[in-house]
């Protein structure tokens, strides 16, 4: 019983930021991503009846800790779901580099998720699928979906109707990102505590929510009219809001640094310039950058340029889960 499957992770261009029930993984708020191409997981999962307990191998290293009991938690999931009680190697392998800023939870959830329900005989939906892999990391369940996903943040007490579902596929629109990798990294703050203190103490988190549903049918209609200055200005926006909430938690904290502002500053100056460029930004100090396929050169070399920034790693719309 083995199966293997390959996932992208995702952006959030109207974020996800709090929880409603932190055990199955209700968010406040629907979010939508865009997948992308660069940043993929491929996970082989292999129940047997000859192991007397989960194993997870990561990029060729036994795990161990808080990452295995994350894993061997979400194959119960899965293992509740199909009824069946055998144990599972898990061997991921992740192009997904820390340092590029982005959550490998996500592409790792849904690979996870895809591969262990094949591999155990279930056949899900997309919609289960996206469910099911939610409780393993919110954001996870946008990246069952390539191009771009909502996951609608569903009003069910038991999570039913929490699931993401596809906004438009990758080939829909060749809207690009950048990430902006900076060379000094942050004390952590994680998302998933970052979103709690926020949700429990800042007084600006209502006005978030407040906003959601405006940005969202923006973002919507930007997106089907391949909108390239609504979707920016919308998703700017948007994240501009998501990182003020921390600023009033208590503790108060930032994702910012020095360079996050200069970059956010150097964007801006690039449209003054006629280029159009956006930016966003998740739980951390590195930048995305969203920009047309037309400017791809001067934005990279502009980005490139600015001190203390590493590296700048490029991506198109991605496609959604394939088994391999
Ligand atoms: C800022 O999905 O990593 O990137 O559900 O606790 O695993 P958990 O959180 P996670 O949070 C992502 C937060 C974000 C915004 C987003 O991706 O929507």
């Amino acid at each position: 019983m083995k199966a293997t499957a390959k996932a992208h992770t995702n952006i959030a261009l109207i974020k996800y930021w709090g929880k409603r029930n932190e055990s199955i993984i209700l968010p406040t708020n629907s979010s939508l991503s865009l997948t992308l191409d660069g940043f993929y997981t491929t996970t082989s999962v292999h129940f047997s009846e000859e192991y007397t307990q989960d194993k997870f191998i990561l990029n060729e290293r036994v795990v161990e800790g808080e990452q295995y009991r994350r894993v061997s938690g979400f194959l119960d999931l899965i293992r509740q779901q199909a009824g069946k009680s055998l144990y599972a190697a898990v061997d991921s392998i992740n192009e997904v580099p820390t340092a590029a800023g982005f959550a490998s939870s996500a592409s790792g959830f849904a690979a996870l998720a895809a591969a262990g329900t094949k591999a155990i005989g279930l056949n899900m939906s997309d919609r289960e699928l996206s469910a099911l892999t939610r409780q393993g990391s919110g954001s996870a369940c946008r990246s069952i979906y390539g191009g771009f996903a909502e996951w609608e943040m569903g009003a069910e007490e038991g999570g039913s109707d929490s699931y993401a579902v596809p906004i438009a596929p990758a080939e829909h629109w060749d809207l690009r990102v950048a990430a902006v990798v900076l060379s000094s990294t942050a004390k952590k703050v994680s998302s998933r505590a970052g979103m709690k203190r926020t949700v429990e103490t800042s007084p600006f988190y209502q006005g978030w929510l407040n906003s959601i549903p405006t940005d969202m049918s923006q973002i919507k209609e930007g997106i089907k009219e391949r909108d390239f200055q609504k979707v920016g200005e919308v998703a700017e926006a948007n994240c501009l809001k998501m990182h003020a909430t921390t600023l009033g938690a208590n503790p108060p904290f930032t994702y910012w640094h020095d360079t996050t502002m200069t970059v956010m500053q150097t964007v801006r100056d690039l449209r003054e310039k006629g280029i159009p460029a956006y930016f966003t930004i998740d739980a951390g100090p590195n930048v995305k950058v969203l920009y047309l396929p037309e400017n791809e050169k001067v934005i990279e070399k502009t980005l490139r340029n600015i001190p203390g920034v590493a590296d700048i790693r490029l991506s198109r719309p991605g496609q959604g889960v394939t088994y391999l």
